[in-house]
């Protein structure tokens, strides 16, 4: 067991993914969070959501691993406490701190040691300054603390392999103490360090995030171009991708972007720039683009089908991405509603996300749940594709074919080569691509 003990205050999918991490690393861990129903379930070893291999991670440590809903129980116990509660938006598109501000409350409530607060959460820049006011506001006893911040960079779906293979480490900090010991924690990472001020760090995040959706909107401006002249958004995203300076990520055309972090973070990062009186308009397109991915796909689909009243629309993934349960700001949120405000019958599957989505559009005369690709197809007019899951990559065409009604296919993600579902007799629809009809 390593000497210094560590907090996690707020174990949702970013607190949890840590706090198991550095249990993995060997260190003693205490995960915290004001959910009851999560921590039961977590000292009943078991995740409270979906993510690969975090299950197996938490019970291979958990002998390291202690939950509780008191944040004065991770206080007495650790040396670092990792703030990693929600920073969700306000309505004026804000992040919403008071989560970080209660958190930064009760921990000065009961320090009586010294004690490292880092902010892990994706938070404005200057909140660490927030957070000493807070704490000197607060602190009941004369001792002394640090603030740092170490921002995240984890994708869902992939977040453990991220947590323990980051492609860097960013470490904000103001005193040789708080330096030392991230520095201590994180030795057995093998990952570039990047240690600099906490302002610094803090813009890091924000304008790493920002740059992932300019980069979406980007591709997706570009589809829709390559739609309206039949040229092939996959292949100018490809040889794009060639430049080295471009570099070949996050080219994918589709629905736009979801999920907690990049709808929220572009938003709150243009109002750093209007408090500074900075023109960040730029980020105000890349929302405006994403933000308009539904309505196009909308139009994909009705340049297909015509009308969808009444017609049996097969839907295919609706978690904001594969590889997680997480449906939070999804395309398929608003694509799911628009298309039953038109009056669909919505045959809905996805392979994790179907118990969180069954919470926003209940079970219900045209909203339909199936547990197989293949038993949501039947009888459809038309399959929708909302998600990349791998598992709809490699389905059996063939047998699919045998079970709809009309062969159509209007693909949100592109995953299909147009060949392979032509010659299986189905009209395909991609995004900034040629349709491929079979009639
Ligand atoms: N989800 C991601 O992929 C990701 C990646 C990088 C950074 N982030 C950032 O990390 C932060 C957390 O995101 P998340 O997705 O893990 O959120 P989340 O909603 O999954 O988890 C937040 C957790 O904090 C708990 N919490 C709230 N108030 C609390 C309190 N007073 N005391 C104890 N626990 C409390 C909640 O119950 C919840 O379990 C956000 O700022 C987000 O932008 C998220």
């Amino acid at each position: 067991m390593k000497e210094i003990k560590i907090g996690v205050i707020g174990t949702g999918r970013v607190g949890l993914v840590t706090a198991a991490g550095f249990a993995d690393k060997g260190f003693e861990v205490w995960g915290v969070d004001n959910d009851r129903k999560k921590i039961e379930k977590l000292k009943n070893k078991e995740s409270p959501f979906y993510e690969p291999e975090l299950d197996e991670l938490i019970k291979k440590n958990f002998e390291r691993l202690h939950f509780t809903e008191e944040i004065k129980d991770a206080v007495s116990n650790c040396d670092i406490l990792f703030i990693c509660v929600g920073t969700p938006q306000r309505e004026d598109g804000s992040a919403d701190l008071s989560f970080v501000e209660g958190v930064t409350r009760q921990i000065a409530g009961c320090l009586d040691k010294y004690i490292l607060i880092v902010e892990k959460s994706t938070v404005p820049v200057k909140t660490a300054e927030w957070i000493k006011k807070v704490m000197r506001l607060y602190l009941k006893k004369n001792v002394e603390y640090d603030v740092a911040s170490n921002p995240e960079f984890l994708r869902e779906g992939k977040a453990v392999y991220d947590f323990m293979y980051p492609d860097r480490i960013v470490i904000g900090v103001e005193s040789e103490k708080a330096k030392n010991i991230l520095l201590e924690i994180y030795k057995d990472f093998n990952s570039e360090i990047v240690i600099t001020d906490i302002k610094t760090a803090e813009i890091i995040k924000h304008a790493s995030n920002a740059f992932l959706a300019t980069k979406i909107s980007f591709i997706n401006m570009i589809s829709d171009l390559c739609d309206k002249v039949g040229a092939d958004v996959d292949e100018v995203a490809h040889a794009m991708g060639l430049d080295e300076r471009i570099g070949k990520e996050f080219l994918k055309a589709g629905i736009g972007y979801g999920g907690s972090c990049f709808p929220k973070d572009i938003k709150a990062f243009k109002r750093i720039g209007d408090e500074y009186k900075l023109n960040f308009s730029l980020l105000e397109c890349v929302d405006r683009i994403n933000a308009q991915r539904p309505l196009k796909f909308f139009e994909k689909v009705k340049s297909a089908l015509w009308s969808v009243r009444g017609k049996t629309l097969c839907i295919w993934g609706l978690s904001f991405k594969p590889d997680t349960d997480d449906i939070r700001e999804a395309p398929s949120i608003r694509i799911v509603k628009i298309l039953h405000d038109e009056g669909a019958i919505l045959n809905l599957y996805d392979p994790k996300a179907i118990p969180e989505f069954k919470k926003v559009f209940p079970e219900g005369e045209r909203i339909r749940y199936f547990n197989s690709p293949y038993d949501s197809a039947k009888g459809s007019h038309a399959i929708l594709i909302l998600t990349e899951w791998d598992e709809f990559k490699n389905l059996d065409l063939g047998k699919l074919r045998s079970l709809v009604e009309v062969p159509i296919i209007v693909d949100g993600r592109n995953i299909f080569k147009k060949e392979e579902i032509a010659e299986k007799g189905f009209s395909y629809y991609p995004m900034g691509k040629p349709p491929c009809e079979s009639f």
